[in-house]
This record gives structure tokens, sequence and C-alpha cells, in this order.
């Protein structure tokens, strides 16, 4: 199990020190933990924010653990050179197409969220964001128009295999779930969409146990509030699905609890939370480590095959949850290094 720790910026630090205590703590045989500088931290240390050498270690991992990018100080470098570039960048060079968001209510704690206790309470679904399309990666740029105002331009685009590959692993997700697949655009004005929804109901028929459903994005954003209990699997493409997946964060109850994985055609994944660095309080030792804990559950099942580990750790964070230790995201108290104490605590009772 060698995995390539990549800590980042802002509490990106502080949250991958609990993750790595939870996986500490399981004793698994043959763990093997490389670091290296990602971001900000490795644009100041090597003059970028994704060096050869990081992504290297990337590249030879069985998985990558994430922590966060983003550093307020260096918004003005050019867009190459920006740390959220690292992200892309590392989930682009290993082809990390299909980004799994997994978005469940944790029993007895619906009053986390901001939706009343009993639609809350019904959150169980499953964001499958394409990761390495979109207007993500499209051509981009600023330039000046003919009447000489400057024109900032992004090109959305996906071509029918892009659509494919995804859309088979969000079939397959539902198959495995409760066979309802929710396939979210904006099919009524933009042509990317027109194809995802044409390509989408060209698979269906291979799935023919998986009930297929198409949205528009503005008002899948509005059902995700009104009775988010609806959505089983939902799949999206890049910017839809970043959007949506903070959005489902907080309707289960803060930003701080929901983990990702990002996957390719293999085993290998990176496996990050779906919240960034922070910096307005970073270095303050009250960040909330469950995303990051609960993403090193996801690289287990997903990378590894230990369901076993897996379920064991976010069984304990749910548990750590319920007796009420809660984050500062949360309304309560307990520091990022208690959070990781209690977890830590739980899977040593077994
Ligand atoms: C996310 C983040 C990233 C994204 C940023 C940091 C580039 O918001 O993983 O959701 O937009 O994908
Ligand atoms: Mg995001």
């Amino acid at each position: 199990m060698h995995i390539a720790v990549l800590a980042g910026d802002g509490i990106g630090q502080e949250i991958m020190v609990e993750a790595l205590r939870v996986l500490d703590m399981l004793d698994l045989p043959d763990l093997k933990l490389d670091h290296a500088d990602v971001g900000g931290v490795a644009y100041r240390a090597h003059g970028h924010p994704l060096p050869a050498e990081t992504l290297n270690l990337a590249k030879a991992a069985d998985a990558v653990l994430f922590g966060a990018v983003g550093d307020p100080e260096l918004d003005s470098l050019r867009r190459e050179l920006r740390v959220e570039s690292a992200v892309l960048g590392l989930r682009k060079e290993l082809q990390l197409f299909a980004n799994l968001r997994p978005a469940k209510a944790f029993a007895g704690l619906e009053r986390l969220s901001g939706l009343k206790p009993e639609i809350a309470g019904a959150i169980d679904l499953l964001i499958l964001r394409e990761l390495i399309g979109d207007i993500y990666f499209g051509e981009k740029g600023q330039r000046e128009t003919e009447e000489g105002l400057r024109e900032g331009y992004d090109i959305m685009a996906y071509d029918e295999s892009e659509i494919a590959r995804i859309a088979h692993v969000a079939f397959k997700a539902a198959q495995g779930r409760s066979k309802k697949l929710c396939s979210v655009d904006k099919a009524n004005v933009l042509q990317t969409s027109a194809l995802w929804r044409k390509v989408v109901d060209e698979i269906a028929p291979e799935y023919p146990d998986v009930e297929l459903e198409h949205m528009y994005v503005d008002n899948a954003a509005m059902q995700m509030v009104r009775n988010p209990g609806q959505f089983d699997v939902v799949l999206t493409g890049n910017l839809f699905g970043d959007i949506l997946s903070d959005q489902a964060s907080m309707c289960v109850g803060s930003i701080g609890l929901l983990a990702s994985a990002s996957l390719g055609e293999g085993t290998k994944g990176l496996y990050e939370p779906i919240h960034g660095s922070a910096p307005d309080i970073a270095g303050q030792g009250i960040a909330n480590p469950m995303a990051m804990i609960l993403s090193a559950a996801m690289m287990l099942r997903h990378s590894f095959a230990d369901e076993d580990n897996a379920l064991r750790i976010e069984n304990a964070v749910a548990d750590v949850l319920a007796d009420n230790v809660l984050g500062h995201d949360l309304g309560g108290s307990a520091s990022t290094s208690e959070i990781g104490d209690a977890v830590v605590a739980k899977l040593s009772a077994g």
C-alpha cells in the first residue's frame, strides 16, 4: 500500500495529521507513506504548485491522499501557477475522470443541517461528478473585443467518449445502490448538455434495472434543498458537480464532513475532502478533520478493497458525532486533535 501523502495548504496540513493517525491505528500491513509538497507550499519551496517530484510520486503510488490547496496570497499568479492548478493537474495527469462524492445524513444529527430534520434525515446520495473535462479544461483566456473591451472566455465541451465513460460508472454505481440515477444537465440551453443527455439515454438500455431520470441543474439545486431524499446517484459534469456537492454538504450539516474519491480506469485513486484549505481558520487547530479521515476510508475501500476497515472508520466517525464531539463548523468546540483523538479511541475500543 504505497500512498502519496500530499497535505497541501492551510488546514490541509492539520487534518492530514489526524487521518494518518487513524490509518496508523489500523495496523495495516505494508503501509508505505511518502510525503510531498503540493499547492502554495510547493510553489514557495519549488516555484511550482505541482512539482515534477510530486507528480512522479503520485504516478508511482497506489493511491494519493490529498489535503487541500488554496493560498490567497498567491491568487494573483498566472493561471498555470495558481495553486488550484495542482489538483486539476493531478486529476488530469492521473486520468481520474470519476469523482465520487457521497452525502449521507448522520443518524441523530439531522439538527446539524440547515434543512428541517425530517428532510435532512433522508439524505443518502452519491454525486458522480465528471472530473477532467467540461468548462474546467476547455480553452480559456482573456482577450480584447473589437470594441476594445476586456473579455474572459472558457469553453465548455464534452465529447461522447467522455460522457459515456462517466455514465457507465454512474449506472454501475446505481446498480449497487437503490438503482435510481438522476443525470443533471442544462440541456434546455447548452449544446454540451444536449449531447450529454443523448449519450446517457443511449447507454441506459444496457442497464435496464436502473431507473434513469434527467433533471436541469437549476431544478436539481432547488430539489436538493426541497427534498434531497429523492436522489440516489446523481450523474453530472464537472462544473455542476462542483456546485451541487458543496450544496449537498450543507444539507448534511457541514462541508467539513464530506469526503471524495477520484478514480480512473484502474484502482488508483486520489482521495480528498470536498472542502478547501480554509485560510481563515488555518493554524488555529480548529478545523474538522472528519472529511479527511473519511477520505482515507474511501481510499481503503476503492484502492485497496478493504471494505472492513473503511466501514470501521466510517462507523467510528459516526459514533464520535453521535457522542456530540463536534467541531467548530458544527457549532461545537472540539479541536482538530480532539476529534482525531475521539476517532482513534473509538477504533481502539473496537
Ligand atoms: C473541489 C474544489 C476544486 C474544484 C478547486 C480547488 C479547484 O472546489 O474539489 O470541489 O473546483 O474542483
Ligand atoms: Mg468545490
